[in-house]
This record gives structure tokens, C-alpha cells and sequence, in this order.
């Protein structure tokens, strides 16, 4: 019997094959087969979340973020295995929370990155308190640039079906949905290797 354990496994090592072996014929097709279906989802998900935000986040809070918002993760700063930066010029405070040997509420303003498709951005205190006022994005990158695929809180699902809110809350409360190797949540299916080659074929950096 294949579980959803190993269906989520075999789309984490198609999508990670789609970002690393992008050019061969095959995977093209597979690419625009992926992407019509990404785009229904998307289509279904924008629905259920203009309601979510409507009725939830604070706009007073919001901190502004457009597709330019996103850059080359090596312009961000290394912490450990993932990247952080501070849209608000605060970048020594978010630095400061991410290297709390106990844990630490990031401040407002943080960008925190492991891939570069997947982003969440911490707006001011009151938000979204659901979600410790982090929001969660989902990306298409390419030389031109970043494309924002989906945004929201609890809804937000990634392109393997994993909804973001719902593997990240499961970090204990000290990490602040952080959830690296040991905080708590369900592991990616995914391993360490994929993710540094994924991480240095961004392909905005050039
Ligand atoms: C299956 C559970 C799961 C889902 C679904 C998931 N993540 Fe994660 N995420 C993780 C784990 C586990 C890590 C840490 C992996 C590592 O450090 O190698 C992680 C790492 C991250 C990081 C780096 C900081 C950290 O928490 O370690 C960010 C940012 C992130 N994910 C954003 C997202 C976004 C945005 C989505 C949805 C579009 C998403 N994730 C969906 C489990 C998940």
C-alpha cells in the first residue's frame, strides 16, 4: 500500500529533481504538467484565503511585502542551515533570535528562508496572533526573479500538499515556529544534500 508518508516523499524528490535537473526534455513536460495543477490549487486556495484574511490579520500590522521583497538567498545572512534577514533594518535582533541557544520570539520585520521558494516574514506584534504574526509564502524563482505562488496564515499549502502553518506550529513554543532539525515538527522527507544543492542553485543569484 503506498502511504501518503511515501506520496509525499516521491513529490519532495520530483520537485527537488525539477529545481536541480531542470533542462532535460522529460522533466519539462513534468514541469508544465506540475504547474497546471499547482495553478488549479492555487486557483481553489486564493478563494479560502481572501476569507482567512479578511477575518484575521490586522492590516494596521502588516508589514508591506511584494514579489521584490525576495532576494538571492546568499544575499541574506547565514545562520546554521537556513538564511535570515529584517525588512525593517533590524537584522542584528533577528540574528540575535536565531542564535538563542534556548529559543527566542523573533522581531518584527524577520525574513527567515531554508529553500529558496519557501519564505516566512514576521509582521508586527498583533497581526495575526494565530500565527505569532508570521506569515507564510510560497515562491516561483528564476533569473527574472521571485513570483509570490500563494501568501496567508494557517492556509497556505506548499507545492508537495504540506500546509505550512500546520508542520510549523508543531515546533516546541520557545523556537517560534522555527522548526530546524529538533524543535518538534514532522522531519521533510527530503535529505540534507537536496536541500544545500537547492539552496546554491537559487537561481536569482546571478
Ligand atoms: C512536513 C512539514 C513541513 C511543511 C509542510 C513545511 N515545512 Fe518548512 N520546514 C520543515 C522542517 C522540518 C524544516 C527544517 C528543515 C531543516 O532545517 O533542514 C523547515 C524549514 C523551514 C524554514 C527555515 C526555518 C526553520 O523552520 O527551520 C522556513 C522559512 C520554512 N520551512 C518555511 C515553510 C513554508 C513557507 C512552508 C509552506 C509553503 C513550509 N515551510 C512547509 C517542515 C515543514
Amino acid at each position: 500500500m503506498v502511504n501518503r508518508g511515501t506520496i509525499n516523499y516521491l513529490n519532495w524528490v520530483f520537485g527537488a529533481c525539477l529545481l536541480v535537473c531542470a533542462g532535460r526534455p522529460l522533466l519539462a513536460v513534468a514541469d508544465e504538467v506540475a504547474s497546471d495543477a499547482l495553478a488549479l490549487k492555487n486557483a481553489e486556495q486564493s478563494e479560502g484565503l481572501a476569507e482567512t484574511e479578511k477575518v484575521t490579520p490586522d492590516p494596521e500590522k502588516q508589514i508591506p511585502v511584494t514579489a521584490s521583497t525576495f532576494v538571492c538567498l546568499q544575499e541574506l545572512h547565514a545562520v546554521r542551515g537556513f538564511f535570515v534577514g529584517n525588512l525593517l533594518g533590524k537584522l542584528e535582533e533577528t540574528v540575535a533570535a536565531a542564535t538563542q541557544p534556548n529559543g527566542a520570539t523573533y522581531p518584527a520585520g524577520s525574513v527567515v528562508q531554508l529553500i529558496p521558494t519557501e519564505v516566512m516574514i514576521k509582521h508586527r506584534k498583533g497581526w495575526n496572533p494565530a500565527t505569532r504574526d508570521w506569515e507564510f509564502f510560497e515562491l516561483t524563482v528564476s533569473q527574472a526573479g521571485s513570483k509570490i505562488n500563494v501568501r496567508g496564515t494557517t492556509e497556505v499549502i506548499n507545492k508537495f500538499d504540506g500546509n505550512c502553518f500546520e508542520c510549523h506550529q508543531k515546533a516546541a513554543p520557545q523556537w517560534d515556529m522555527i522548526c530546524e532539525h529538533d524543535h518538534g515538527c514532522d522531519s521533510l522527507p527530503i535529505p540534507n544534500f537536496v536541500i544545500r544543492m537547492i539552496q546554491d542553485g537559487d537561481p536569482r543569484c546571478e
